[in-house]
């Protein structure tokens, strides 16, 4: 039996190197259904509750695509405002209730570990969509399994990567799962620029640390590009307790085609979670690089629905039947020839 079915997804701390391989290879096999060659009902008849506190647009939206792809349905519910906690209800009674209607839950929220509080109300699996500044574990794997993907071109593997971690290493949850994640591998380079003020916590640091992998610190972009990944991120204006001294930061660290010709090697892959603020005082990755080959933006976010996929098969259990419930695709789909 899976060790996943029926589990919680709350933290990449659950993950060792051989769970995140077997996500891997079930999220592969979810490509042709991803890519409409297929489809399967193997979740037919199950709900998935999709909670989301904050705002977010591609974690909500791949969540509940990836459930519709196994055959689910979605049940939604967006804002604080519009949900009864707004009315002082506890995440323990919220949990206890959505997890009567549903039979698995993805949940984002403001606060750092409320997403496992959550899950000690609820029956079913809980899959964290991102607990404040703490963590975003579905991510950090899609992260990876992107990182993965991209390094194949130039034949190289996760271990002995070369990663330089750009923009606000406090605040950015992904950077914090997507860390301990790459910590599980072997002679890792890790290049950590940003603000002082906006440094990666001690508390992962150590992590990188006590697993032997190099650390180069820098509050300046110059000759720390020429890495095989730059993952580029936003301020997390939303966590600063001053708007002011969010601006402050904003900007800071751009990348565009300029920057990437001078500063990175000819196959550096970038990357950045999104969204990327693309307005003017910020405009960290400008849309000059939307031609670059190795802008890996937009197939890390596809990336995200195979992860999910896997993840939903995993934690119900049906990780090794999806082509059992398979059956043809009638509509005509551009999304064949990708
Ligand atoms: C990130 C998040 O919400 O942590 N977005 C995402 O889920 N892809 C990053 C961000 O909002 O900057």
């Amino acid at each position: 039996m899976s060790q996943f079915k029926g589990q919680h997804i709350l933290s990449v701390n659950q993950f060792d190197r051989q769970s995140i391989e077997h996500i891997f290879t079930i999220a592969d096999k979810m490509a042709p259904y991803a890519k409409r060659q297929k489809r399967t009902s193997v979740l037919e008849g199950a709900i998935l509750g999709n909670l989301f506190f904050e705002p977010s647009t591609r974690t909500r939206v791949s969540f509940g695509c990836a459930f519709n792809l196994l055959g689910g349905e979605v049940r939604e519910t967006t804002g604080m405002g519009s949900s009864a906690l707004s009315k002082g209800e506890s995440l323990f009674d919220t949990a206890r209730i959505i997890s009567s209607y549903s039979d698995v839950i993805a949940m984002r929220h403001p606060e750092a570990g409320s997403v496992a509080n959550f899950a000690k109300g609820s029956r079913v699996p809980v899959l964290n969509g991102g607990d404040g500044a703490n963590e975003h574990p579905t991510q950090a794997l899609l992260d990876l399994f992107t990182i993965e993907k991209e390094l194949l071109h130039s034949g190289n593997k996760i271990d002995g990567l070369d990663i330089t971690l750009m923009g606000d290493l406090k605040y950015g949850r992904t950077v914090h799962s997507l860390s301990k994640l790459l910590s599980l591998y072997n002679n890792i380079h890790f290049t950590l620029v940003s603000p002082k003020a906006l440094a990666l916590p001690d508390s992962i640091l150590s992590v990188i640390d006590n697993a032997g992998h190099k650390l180069t610190i820098s509050d300046d972009l110059q000759g720390n590009l020429n890495a095989d990944i730059v993952y580029q991120t936003r301020v997390q204006e939303e966590r600063f307790d001053n708007k002011e001294e969010a601006n402050q930061y904003r900007g800071r660290f751009r990348l565009n085609q300029k920057i990437y010709t001078e500063h990175c090697k000819s196959n550096t892959v970038i990357m950045h979670p999104l969204p990327r603020d693309s307005r003017a005082e910020a405009n960290e990755l400008d849309n000059d690089m939307n031609a670059n080959p190795n802008l890996a933006i937009f197939r890390q976010a596809d990336n995200g629905v195979l992860v999910r996929m896997a993840l939903f098969a995993l934690t119900l259990g049906v990780e090794n039947i999806v082509d059992k419930y398979e059956s043809q695709v009638p509509w005509y789909s551009t999304k064949h020839q990708d």
